[in-house]
């Protein structure tokens, strides 16, 4: 377990925001059973900063869910500090990637990163995308109803693998979606949080065994990339992000290591394909089961505009946001919406409850993608993709993904229901539809 949770303060009541008494097993579970339901019962009974007893916090989780405490937990990074907290991804995706790099290096290591992913360049990835969407389409207009996530997963890894290493090889890919399908079925917070001695390589059948081989299965076809790139005659006309960071320097002039290279590749690659996947399904889901603004859309884009389009992608990331929460740990004693919060506390904004709040979004529950249209947002009211110093590199990259599913699909074919609207579930820190987001295709004439 990471150092942030050796730091972690244990339970006091008057050191942290109220909690509910319910031991820490049944708030566990609660919170598994419910993700956006339980919590949002946590924050009608205590206001909008709480704090969750679950494991493996053995203080509190404390939570933020309403606009300003979002705000100040995104963006006060005096008092609230990212990269601690995500310290306990570090086994799975490297300790040197972004996501784990707590300030002040983080700062450094972003101005780095970001060139790639800016907009104007993400962009030029377009026309790429398309072609990928379209080689994949025949696998979702198959058959009687079909789950999405899987579907797009297997699209947004292909997607990433394009531009993050710029694969295009059929059997590198291959290699790679095998591996990396084998990793994060094991790399789950349920081997991250095993006590450290049982995290251990005990042989290939133990789950720390299992774990640990299937990591440097991904970690040496990513330091194979690495090293062919460094070698690659044409790297200054190639515009991947591998290219790029290989030619990256900081104001001092230093690059990027080979270390640092593979654990920022592997930390892009993990946290960029599920994420953009996962949003897909809903987005495709919550259409099927919602037809006057499936068709409206769908008018829409048969008349050019994409004004609904990016308003739907908004509303289905403000009803079920793939990603749970943004971490921080508390840099000093504090409060947060007048409770104490204690040092070294983990600190979560809880996005689906913010962005559930009826005093910020009447009929919250509604999917209701015309809310965004001509209307100013109160600020942190919706940050699927976080916010402040760390929010999320992959915006443009994940839109454009989305988009182009979205008008590529609707071009030829209509999602309908194929079966009940399905209720989240919460994977790592990832909230998923529980059977995949399953839709039906009928095919437009
Ligand atoms: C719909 C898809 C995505 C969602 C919902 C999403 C969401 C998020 C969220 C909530 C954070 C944490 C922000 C914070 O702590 O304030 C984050 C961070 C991050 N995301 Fe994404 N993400 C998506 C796609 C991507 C993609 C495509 C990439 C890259 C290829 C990516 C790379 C990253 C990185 C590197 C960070 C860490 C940033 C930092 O700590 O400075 N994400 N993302």
């Amino acid at each position: 377990m990471s150092d942030a949770f050796t730091r972690e303060p244990r339970w006091d009541p008057r050191l942290f925001p109220p909690a509910a008494r319910a031991p820490r097993a049944v708030q566990t579970v609660r919170m598994l059973r419910d993700p956006q339901g339980y919590p949002r019962a946590l924050r009608r009974r205590f206001g909008p900063v709480f704090s969750l007893r679950a494991y493996p916090y053995r203080g509190a989780l404390v939570c933020a869910a309403d606009a300003a405490a979002n705000r100040a937990v995104l963006t006060d990074h005096e008092r609230f500090t990212g990269g601690d907290a995500a310290a306990l991804l570090a086994p799975a995706v490297g300790a040197g990637s972004l996501i784990c790099t707590p300030p002040p290096v983080h700062l450094d290591h972003r101005k780095l990163l970001l060139p790639p992913f800016h907009g104007a360049r993400i962009t030029r990835w377009t026309g790429r995308v398309r072609d990928l969407v379209h080689t994949g389409l025949p696998g979702l207009l198959t058959g009687d109803g079909v789950a999405v996530r899987p579907w797009a997963q297997r699209l947004t890894l292909d997607v990433i693998l394009r531009v993050v290493f710029g694969l295009t090889d059929p059997a590198r890919v291959a290699a790679f979606r095998h591996a990396l399908n084998a990793f994060v079925g094991t790399a789950n917070l349920a081997v991250l949080f095993l006590p450290e001695p049982l995290r251990r390589d005990l042989g290939p059948l133990s789950p720390g065994g299992r774990f640990h081989r299937r990591r440097a299965a991904v970690r040496d076809l990513t330091r194979a990339e690495i090293a062919a790139r460094r070698a690659a005659p044409d790297r200054a006309d190639r515009d991947d992000v591998l290219s790029l960071l290989l030619d990256a320097r900081d104001e001092h002039g230093a690059g990027l290591d080979d270390a640092r290279l593979l654990d920022e590749l592997t930390g892009l690659v993990l946290a960029g394909y599920e994420t953009t996947a996962t949003t897909i399904a809903w987005t495709l889901h919550l259409l099927a089961h919602h037809p006057a603004a499936r068709d409206d859309l769908i008018d829409d884009l048969d008349a050019g505009s994409d004004r609904l389009l990016k308003a739907v992608v908004k509303e289905s990331g403000r009803l079920r946001p793939a990603v749970y929460n943004a971490m921080r740990t508390a840099a000093q004693d504090t409060e947060l919406g007048g409770h104490p919060v204690p040092r070294h506390a983990f600190v979560a904004a809880l996005f689906p409850v913010t962005q559930l709040d009826p005093e910020l979004w009447p009929a919250p529950d509604a999917f209701r993608p015309g809310r965004h249209l001509d209307t100013d947002q109160m600020p942190y009211a919706l940050t699927p993709f976080g916010g402040g110093v760390r929010r999320c590199i992959g915006v443009s990259l994940a839109q454009l993904e989305i988009e182009t599913v979205l008008r590529e699909l609707l071009a030829v074919a209509v999602p309908e229901p194929a079966g009940a609207l399905e209720p989240a579930r919460l994977v790592s820190v990832t909230l998923i539809p529980a059977r995949g987001g399953r839709i039906r295709l009928r095919e437009r004439r």
